[in-house]
């Protein structure tokens, strides 16, 4: 099958060339798919995309134009493709629904652990002979009350992992996981906001989360509350983050993904002025680390993506079952 895949850096490259059995003829694009970009995949059956590749109405009907019959996301979240409208143009969609939850789940912690030990400040302390501690006081993660919205896959390994500091769960998901109730409870929405000392978010963007923490709910959190996000950016109205973080209510925030990301992540901005004065604010806060979308970005993680989207690209063209396939 001939594929172009969008939105590539060197180590997809590396990873889908290495796991392609299927001989593929696999072309990398570097470019974003989009209105400008979209005559590029003009004659390949597939195409490969990315989180942050947004795919509209407009473009689908323009792919299907143009020979297009398969649309292979190399990630889990399919918030942006317009599902309907490949429907509707007989694109078929596969995602990789899991590549590694631990991953994720261990970058989670990675980020409530730096935060509040300081780490990023500790290190950079040490780095210049500065051995003060004032400023890195931490609290005991043991005891303390960690609310989990969204109990799938990677809510599962970071709540497992939770259990072992010896604290407290509380779960909020419609659909209830039974490994997730022997290690806690589940609970409302504002229970859980009104009791955790910690909140992390494992749940999809759909239009029901799309700003779930925001001034309201804010509001009835437990003061100096740590807030964590690894899932989608904008579960999180990032204005009202940044009064929360102004006011003092909200005591520290470890972010993977932003609301506007697109327009940043996965690129070296740094001999650039950023536009963006929601995103450079949150990074002057001392008690808030952003990473740039790498939760999943471990070797485990990359040799799945390309081994699964590859399959499900075979499995479609073979009109083999694509257990991946999202309808
Ligand atoms: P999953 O599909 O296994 O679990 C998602 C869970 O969220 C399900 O249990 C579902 O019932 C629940 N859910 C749905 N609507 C909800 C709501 N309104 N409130 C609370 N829970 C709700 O997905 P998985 O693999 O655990 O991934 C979770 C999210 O993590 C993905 O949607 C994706 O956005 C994000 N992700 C981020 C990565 C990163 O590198 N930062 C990498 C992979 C995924």
């Amino acid at each position: 099958m001939k594929i172009a895949l969008f939105s590539s850096k060197p180590y997809d490259e590396k990873y889908f060339n290495r796991e392609n059995k299927f001989n593929h003829q696999i072309t990398y694009f570097s470019a974003h798919l989009n209105t400008q970009t979209l005559s590029l995949a003009k004659g390949y059956e597939a195409i490969c995309v990315f989180v942050n590749d947004k795919i509209t109405r407009e473009m689908i009907a323009n792919l299907a134009k143009n020979g297009t019959k398969y649309i292979a996301l190399r990630c889990a979240g399919f918030n942006n493709i317009d599902i309907k409208a490949c429907e509707e143009f007989q694109i078929k969609v596969c995602r990789v629904p899991a590549y590694s939850p631990y991953a994720v789940a261990e970058h989670t912690v990675a980020l409530m652990l730096t935060l509040n030990r300081r780490i990023y400040r500790a290190y950079n302390r040490v780095k210049e002979g500065n051995f003060a501690l004032d400023g890195l006081l931490g609290f005991d993660v043991h005891g303390k009350t960690v609310g989990i919205i969204g109990t799938g896959k990677i809510g599962e390994c970071y709540a497992k992992i939770m259990h072992g500091f010896g604290t407290r769960l509380l779960f909020f998901d419609p659909f209830e996981n039974p490994k997730c109730q022997e290690l806690g409870k589940y609970t409302d929405l504002d229970t859980l906001f009104k009791e955790s000392d910690i909140i992390s978010l494992h749940c999809p963007l759909r239009p029901e989360t799309h700003h779930l923490i925001n001034d309201e709910s804010i509001a009835k959190m437990k003061n100096k509350v740590m807030i964590l996000n690894t899932s989608r950016g904008a579960l999180i109205d990032t204005k009202a983050l940044i009064k929360g973080l102004k006011g003092a209510t909200i005591g520290s925030v470890g972010l993977d993904v932003y609301e506007e990301e697109a327009e940043l992540f996965f690129e070296d901005c740094s001999d650039t002025i950023i536009q963006d004065d929601d995103f450079m604010r949150l990074t002057t806060f001392p008690n808030v680390i952003i990473t740039g979308h790498q939760a999943f970005f471990t070797s485990t993680a990359l040799s799945n993506i390309a081994e699964t989207t590859l399959q499900n690209l075979d499995d479609l063209e073979y009109d083999r079952l694509c257990l991946n396939l999202v309808e």
